[in-house]
């Protein structure tokens, strides 16, 4: 019994009957009721313990149930919880975005408060347009922003379809796929082919009519793609050259998650507007930001920001993003990503190895995905694009069985995603790691 003394099947009946699940056939899912969560685990209300190889959405980077946020939250809770953001303010607000300008690269300057990922990206774009006076917006095929409708439109894939035609003004540019074209990860040839390309579409456009290019600096859902250096350069020289801004979608690859404070810190490179959410509180209280330049704070000086949320700013929500970024401080975890990082892609190179239907392997931090292939020569995935039916047998035959022994991880398609909270220690990885190992064996048979 849980504490609202419901059964295990109370709660899946009760949940099906009253609520709506997302991205789901509502008839065709099972869901696992949870009762808690500590550190990298959780347990569902039956006590069997789950170890959490994907931080839930690659958003608890922190770890479950620690204290120290807690108590930021209800201590922000006795005092107030909510004030009108344009008329009041907090000291809890000041902070946050102090420490935000801190940990952010150095010419990003304030943050602009939002609910989550989605509505950062809305405001970007907002704010992009009204600064620059032009209206379309470039982003990739190989990309996730959102379900609201300007981020949904901007998401390169399938999950677009339904909210189709979308905004207008978006112009998709060539995503840097090394694996899928079959060249090297750090081929230059291949990164001077996609810059070429990207900016061959910015002439046909009209450079004088994009406001923005958006761009995952590691791609997440859609594969765990990393740039090389030239590319990302690259895309921050050709928006420099046209007065493009460039924002970085950090939504997912921020907070320490490949080994930096953000992904763009590795390559050193600096965007107009960053956008952030999930490692920002580690998913304790819902809050993102689109943090932005001195440029573009400077532009508003004077001009009116015509954007803005009830829950703008929200004290809970600053509460809980200062306690993590305390946290990512104090015990070290953006260290302890790029240490065991270095573990977490070794392991992962000696599995592709060993095993048939793994074609790829793409690490950095703990941010990670193996690709699986019916065939290491030929790249052939051995689940295809946007798979349905029979089709998704061999990732839902893997997925039952990391479940059936206790860990839980992202199977999308053919990517294996290994993204634990950044709090995870060396044994508990190799535990993981051990894990999806004997599950991939499950598959070798299916490639050659
Ligand atoms: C890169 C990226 N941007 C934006 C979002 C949207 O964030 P949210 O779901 O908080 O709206 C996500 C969510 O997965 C994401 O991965």
């Amino acid at each position: 019994m849980t504490t609202l003394e419901m059964t295990s099947q109370d709660i899946l009946t009760l949940t099906r009957e009253h609520t709506l699940y997302d991205w789901s056939v509502q008839s065709a899912l099972s869901a696992i009721p949870i009762d808690h969560a500590k550190g990298v685990y959780l347990w569902d209300t039956d006590g069997k313990r789950y170890l959490d190889f994907n931080s839930q959405l690659m958003s608890v980077n922190i770890g479950h149930g620690d204290e120290r946020v807690l108590e930021a939250v209800t201590r922000q809770m006795r005092r107030v919880s909510f004030v009108s953001p344009t008329t009041f303010t907090t000291d809890i607000r000041a902070e946050a975005g102090r420490m935000l300008a801190e940990v952010t690269p150095a010419n990003l300057s304030k943050a602009f408060f939002t609910t989550g990922g989605a509505d950062a990206v809305e405001n970007a774009i907002r704010m992009a347009r009204i600064v620059t006076g032009r209206h379309k917006i470039l982003a990739r095929y190989r990309s996730y922003h959102g379900a609201t409708a300007g981020a949904l439109s901007l998401t390169g894939d399938p999950r677009r379809w339904q909210a189709e035609p979308g905004i207008p003004g978006v112009v998709r540019i060539p995503d840097f796929y090394p694996y899928r074209a079959g060249a090297a990860p750090d081929d230059p040839a291949y990164t001077a082919q996609i810059l070429a390309m990207t900016d061959d579409i910015i002439q046909f456009e009209g450079p004088h009519t994009i406001a923005a290019l958006i761009a995952e600096t590691v791609v997440g859902t859609n594969g765990i793609l990393i740039p090389s250096e030239g590319y990302i350069r690259g895309l921050r020289e050709l928006c420099t050259k046209y007065g493009i801004l460039y924002i970085a979608d950090e939504v997912m690859s921020g907070f320490g998650r490949t080994g930096r404070w953000f992904a763009l810190d590795h390559w050193g490179v600096q965007p107009d507007i960053m956008t952030v959410a999930k490692g920002l509180t580690s998913s304790y209280v819902p809050l993102g930001a689109a943090v932005v330049s001195a440029e573009i704070a400077e532009y508003f000086e004077t001009r009116f920001l015509n954007a803005g949320l009830t829950y703008h700013a929200h004290p809970v929500g600053c509460a809980a993003a200062v306690a993590n970024m305390q946290i990512y401080k104090e015990d070290r975890l953006i260290e302890n990503a790029a240490t065991l990082g270095v573990v977490l892609k070794r392991e992962l190179e000696a599995m592709a190895a060993r095993h048939a239907c793994v074609g790829d392997v793409r690490a950095i931090g703990l941010f990670s995905a193996l690709e699986l292939v019916k065939s290491k020569a030929t790249r052939e995935p051995l689940v295809p694009f946007n798979p349905s039916g029979a089709a998704l047998a061999p990732a839902n035959k893997l997925k039952a069985f990391l479940f059936q022994h206790g860990l839980f991880t992202l199977v999308r398609w053919n990517t294996v995603f290994c993204n634990p909270p950044l709090c995870i220690n060396e044994q508990q990885l190799r535990e993981g790691l051990a894990i999806i190992d004997e599950g991939l064996y499950l598959l070798d048979d299916l490639a050659s």
